[in-house]
């Protein structure tokens, strides 16, 4: 027999599947102690967990050709993804990616900004001083409402919430589904996967008439489906209509949600910092001095950007990145069969002291520009690594930074009392009570000239 990785104790028939699924921050913080590549049971279903940086970067990149998306993510999320950038594997990935990737250019995501900012002070309009919010509805309702205007120049109003409510509906599934050792195949009529199709229905449905409106009109209106509807491969040939709903609806979910999470977990340590949330209100009142932050103030916004990065190392909203070995694979000094699971534990590798000293503090810091140099390479990967890493990493770095800058200056946030802040994985990483904050207006700063 191979020599196996070391595994933590599970039970004899489900193996580590009730410990992963009750706990999964915990358990990814529990499977470091058993080496940098551990040995796990998902039922009778072996997995691995990555747990280093270096073999983060021997998986993501050295040998990311060896690794697909994994078979239960794809069966699972293809019924909402189909093959899009997010789901597909091989070339067709590749040719996809190609297509895609040219929408995410910084040019053409600059002109977003205003769109971010703009939708912020929509809705820093609707509160008032003491009002409690659930503050990750907020920045959903937010974060919804930039991508959809940014994809499909839609209107918040009607249409964005008749989204709202079907990619809801679609990530409560999906996570049911994802939890479920053997979820109930599609076609059985139960109550929730009717509740499923018809969501997906719905969605397809205002997709069509998205991609219908665009060819009426036939102009680039400077959104992101404008992008996907003229993007030609290289032998000058479109996507069909149903590889642009796909890639449409791919960015809508792998747009908005992670990003709302990023935000509000900054809300929730600011909260608890007030140290960081002095310098972060210092550095906008001296470089913005109460105007609302464009593109180009970006670069003078450092502390500001040093706060989302470490919000997102305690936070990681993509907590892991599965892949599929597609030949034997050579990892952490073990022979791994085809076809075996791989989990790159983004959670544990962020709050492990070998890379983070005092790991669990919240500290800015860690990512100014002298000591960021010193983060081992593949340590930090909130945006994944090497040829799949986020498409639209640029964007939500942008959208996360002007929100802050926005909103900032105009309320600060406190938790409200006794509200517990318990994280969990529900798709991504979220609070599972919610984040529940009293909003406090700040003075207004006299505009500088
Ligand atoms: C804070 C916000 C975000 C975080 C933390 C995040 C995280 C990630 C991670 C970790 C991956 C890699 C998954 C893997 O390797 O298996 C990924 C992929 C992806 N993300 Fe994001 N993401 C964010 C925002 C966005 C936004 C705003 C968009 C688009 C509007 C987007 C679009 C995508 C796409 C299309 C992929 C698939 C890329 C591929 O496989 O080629 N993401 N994201």
């Amino acid at each position: 027999m191979t020599a196996q990785p070391r595994s933590p104790q599970g039970h004899f028939l489900l193996g580590n599947l009730s410990d992963f699924t009750r706990d999964t921050l915990a358990f990814l913080l529990d499977v470091r102690q058993y080496g940098d590549l551990v040995k796990w049971k998902f039922g009778p279903f072996p997995a691995y967990a990555v747990n280093s940086p270096a073999l983060m970067h021997q998986m993501l990149v050295a040998d990311a050709e060896h690794y697909d998306k994994d078979r239960t993510s794809r069966v699972i999320l293809n019924p909402v993804l189909g093959e899009g950038v997010f789901t597909s594997n091989g070339d067709f990935w590749k040719k996809q990616r190609k297509l895609v990737a040219p929408s995410f250019h910084t040019k053409r995501i600059g002109a977003y900004g205003e769109v971010m900012v703009d939708y912020a002070n929509r809705l820093v309009a609707k509160w008032e001083d003491g009002d409690t919010l659930i503050i990750d509805h907020e920045m959903t309702a937010l974060t919804m409402e930039v991508i959809s205007k940014t994809l499909f120049d839609a209107q918040v109003g009607a249409e964005t919430e008749e989204i709202s409510e079907q990619i809801t509906i679609l990530l409560e599934v999906l996570n049911h589904r994802f939890n479920s050792l053997f979820p109930t195949p599609l076609w059985v009529p139960t109550p929730e996967n009717r509740a499923f199709k018809r969501a997906i229905a719905k969605l397809d449905e205002i997709v069509a008439r998205f991609v219908a409106q665009w060819r009426a009109a036939g102009v680039d209106k400077g959104d992101l489906l404008s992008m996907l509807l003229q993007a030609r491969d290289d032998d000058g040939n479109p996507m069909s209509d149903k590889q642009v709903r796909d890639e449409a609806v791919t960015l809508f979910g792998a747009g908005h949600e992670t990003t709302s999470n990023a935000l509000t977990w900054v809300w929730y340590l600011l909260s608890q910092n007030p140290d960081a949330e002095a310098r972060l209100h210092d550095e906008l009142a001296r470089v913005l001095g109460g105007r609302n932050p464009r593109m180009e103030d970006l670069p003078n916004l450092p502390y500001t950007e040093m706060v989302v990065k470490e919000a997102m190392r305690l936070y990681p909203p993509a907590f892991a990145v599965v892949r599929e070995a597609n030949t034997d694979v050579e990892l952490g000094g073990y022979t791994l069969p085809k076809g075996s699971i791989i989990m790159g534990n983004i959670y544990g590798i962020q709050r492990d002291e070998r890379y983070f000293p005092n790991p669990d503090r919240f500290d800015p810091d860690r990512f100014s520009a002298d000591n960021e140099k010193l983060i081992p390479k593949y340590a930090y990967l909130p945006f994944g690594g090497g040829p799949r890493v986020c498409l639209g990493n640029a964007f939500a770095m942008m959208e996360a930074r002007l929100v802050l800058a926005t909103i900032a200056q105009k309320y600060s946030f406190a938790l409200a009392p006794g509200h517990p802040v318990i994280p969990q994985r529900v798709f991504t990483l979220r609070a599972k009570h919610g984040v529940k904050m009293v909003a406090h207006q700040r003075e207004a700063i006299p505009v500088l000239a």
